[in-house]
């Protein structure tokens, strides 16, 4: 991968200073910074070519339209989709999650079940939650051990023929875990019929993914956490399955044919696609799958490795701190921190002194802070724009507002 140093340059945020600091940011598991190039495309379009997509029969819409729908290809190359029909365009892995339950659960039966792990994020809980309620279905939970990583004897015990979906993160927020998603795929389809869903959320910007070698069902992705805008989001489904599945929302170029009482549906992706589409945001995040690709997935997959056992190393050196941190030898870039007696809020603001961003809170993942009885932990994670030396300043600066905190 081309040296972090020049990574930085391609990001104009990075030359700001934050309180007469060097700005180092590690909140990307939060949102990512973004590259000139994403933020010069979008602005292109409004220059440019702004018209709305798939509507007019004029140049500019014609230009629009072929701009979106190259994204739509650009991204099934991404993570080897088999053809671009399987890549909806969402408002961001969230609307992901919501599309998917709504239009899933209302085919299953009462009493059927959905399992999730206990480090899902909220958006990959409150979707299922609020579909069992309407649905009467069951949510069961796998359990996280005590080195945070998903307990497979647990899961295997949970597979049963009234499971109908399961539903994992591919890489925590939290402790950086890394299931073995291949492994678990081969085990669920050998004892059930259920479907398998990938929350991509913070895994498609690290990591080389293939969803078709992974086997799996559903990929649920976030634009702004892979260098792309706010606002767009992905969900991959095999096209067989999104075929059978009806639409959520209703409106605009979701259909095929209208009438007074009744309307029939157009067919993939179009039919989740209702209303305007973020077209310009879709566009957005065609130029930060080009920046990634330029630097190849493999390289930014080794870069997050390389810094994770780094950052790991140096914060296990700081007296008192707790880190939430799988002990697995792979994991993502990603540390959720305590200490005893001070709260991750007044850490952070203190950080902030330091030109040092770091996300404090229970970062969307209540129940598993509740489960260990904390109560909030500041966060750092780390991307393609951080060193060695951005996790030097976050130690330093830790103990040094310990110093004064404790
Ligand atoms: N899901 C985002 C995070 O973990 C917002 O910070």
């Amino acid at each position: 991968m081309k040296q972090v140093s020049e990574i930085k340059k391609d990001f104009p945020i990075f030359q700001r200073l934050i309180n007469g600091k060097e700005l180092t940011y590690l909140d990307s598991g939060a949102t990512s910074q973004k590259p000139n190039i994403v933020i010069d495309s979008m602005s292109e379009v409004y220059k440019q070519n702004n018209a709305n997509v798939h509507r007019g029969t004029y140049v500019l819409s014609s230009e629009t339209t072929s701009k979106y729908e190259d994204v739509r290809n650009k991204f099934k190359n991404f993570i080897n989709a088999n053809s671009p029909e399987e890549i909806i365009f969402t408002k961001g892995c969230t609307e992901g999650f919501n599309l998917l339950a709504n239009s899933l659960c209302k085919d299953l039966s009462e009493g059927d079940e959905i399992l999730l792990s206990e480090i899902e994020h909220h958006a990959n809980i409150i979707p299922w939650q609020m579909a069992a309620d309407k649905y009467g279905l069951i949510i069961k939970y796998i359990n996280v051990d005590k080195n945070f990583n998903l307990d497979m004897d647990h899961l295997e015990t949970q597979l049963t023929n009234n499971t109908k979906i399961v539903s994992l993160v591919g890489e925590s927020n939290i402790s950086g875990m890394l299931p073995d998603i291949k492994n678990i795929n081969k085990l669920i389809k050998s004892k059930t019929e259920a479907l398998f869903i990938l929350d991509g959320a913070q895994l498609v910007p690290h990591r080389e993914i293939d969803v078709q070698d992974l086997g799996i069902d559903f990929l649920c992705v976030s634009g702004h956490k892979m260098l792309g805008p706010t606002g767009i989001g992905v969900v991959w489904g095999k096209k067989e399955l999104l075929e059978k599945m009806d639409p959520v929302y209703g409106g605009g170029d979701m259909i095929e044919e209208v009438y007074y009482d009744k309307a029939t549906w157009a067919p993939i992706p179009h039919k989740f696609e209702a209303g305007t589409p973020p077209y310009v945001e879709a566009i957005g995040l065609g130029a930060a799958v080009d920046y990634l690709s330029d630097l190849t997935m493999a390289e930014v997959q080794k870069h997050s490795d390389h810094l994770r056992l780094y950052a790991k190393n140096t914060l296990e050196n700081i007296n008192g701190i707790n880190i939430i941190h799988t002990d697995s030898e792979n994991a993502g870039c990603t540390f959720a921190m305590s200490v005893d007696g001070v709260h991750a809020t007044d850490i952070s603001l203190m950080l902030d002194t330091y030109g040092v961003a770091v996300r404090a809170g229970h970062h969307c993942v209540q129940p598993f802070h509740r489960k260990l009885n904390i109560d909030a932990t500041f966060r750092a994670t780390g991307y393609i724009y951080n060193d060695e030396k951005d996790f030097d300043t976050l130690a330093n600066a830790i103990e040094d507002s310990l110093k004064i905190l404790r």
